[in-house]
């Protein structure tokens, strides 16, 4: 679609920024709807935040803008309102500009992650859960799960005293529900979680004992790229059940598409 002076401009914030897939998944959604609008990559570095998005607060043409890493937490403080998924975990990872400058952030990393569960379907509520790591993608996604009523969520990580921390605090906003700290050790558990970075290297070490997997539990990663982590591929080996990364971000457009404004059905 050609870009004109009507065009409405949207943007993804990151630091590194070569690998968003933002524009590339936006730009064709935005074309298929007939929607004239255009997302671009804006490279801004952690110190240059505030006064770039000072420079957005008054670019009238800027709708809004996706949020990855590292600014997802200094975002969040730098929004006008953030709804209760953000505001639980401090952190957005979408921000819509309202008319008058207002900025309007949400984030939807653990609903992307249940939804896109639930499009594989794999119904979550009611499973014996282990999540392996602590970091700011787990708890977006303990605390999704938790939401989601799982049976039960054990958390596992390489620190024991961030396992620790993410169980009490997702125990504190969920409290009916049963969340612990465990080891990384496969059992008769329905789900495991790979939401550390283990994976995302071929020399990295595995997130956990895959010998141990049996094949009635689903495994689940949320890296991206590769698609295939050694995680992964030792489950499938194994009999079990395999659900990719890209399903936390492919579910996650719709969502993102509504809070930006995007007339999405
Ligand atoms: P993100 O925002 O992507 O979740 P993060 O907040 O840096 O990233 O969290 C990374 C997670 O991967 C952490 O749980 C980390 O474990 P520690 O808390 O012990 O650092 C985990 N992790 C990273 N490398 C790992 C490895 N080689 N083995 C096991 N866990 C690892």
């Amino acid at each position: 679609m050609a870009i004109s002076g009507k065009t409405a401009v949207y943007g993804v914030i990151a630091d590194p920024i070569g690998h968003v897939r933002g524009p590339t998944i936006f730009n064709p959604l935005f074309e298929k709807l007939g929607f004239d609008a255009a997302m671009v990559p804006f490279h801004v570095s952690a110190a240059s935040l505030p006064r770039a998005v000072a420079g957005f607060r008054a670019i009238e043409s800027l709708k809004g803008w996706l949020v990855t890493n590292p600014h997802k937490f200094a975002m969040f403080h730098l929004c006008d309102q953030v709804d209760a998924s953000g505001t639980r975990l401090q952190a957005v990872n979408v921000v819509r500009r309202e008319a008058d400058g207002r900025l309007i952030g949400s984030n939807y990393d653990g609903a992307g992650f249940i939804t896109g569960l639930r499009h594989d379907g794999i119904e979550p509520t009611g499973m014996d859960v282990l999540m392996l790591g602590a970091g700011g993608a787990a708890r977006a996604i303990a605390f999704a799960l938790a939401e989601a009523g799982v049976k039960r969520l054990s958390i596992a990580n390489r620190t024991h005293t961030s396992a620790a921390a993410l169980a009490e605090i997702t125990r504190k906003f969920f409290p009916d529900a049963k969340v612990e700290v465990a080891d990384a050790i496969a059992a008769d558990q329905d789900l495991i979680v790979n939401t550390t970075s283990a994976g995302l290297k071929p020399e990295d070490p595995l997130p956990l004992d895959a010998t141990q997997l049996r094949s009635g539990t689903i495994v689940a990663d949320i890296i991206m790229n590769p698609e295939m982590t050694r995680l992964l591929t030792l489950a499938k080996e194994r009999g079990c059940r395999i659900h990719l990364g890209r399903h936390m971000l492919d579910s996650q457009l719709p969502l993102l598409a509504r809070h930006l404004g995007v007339p999405i059905s």
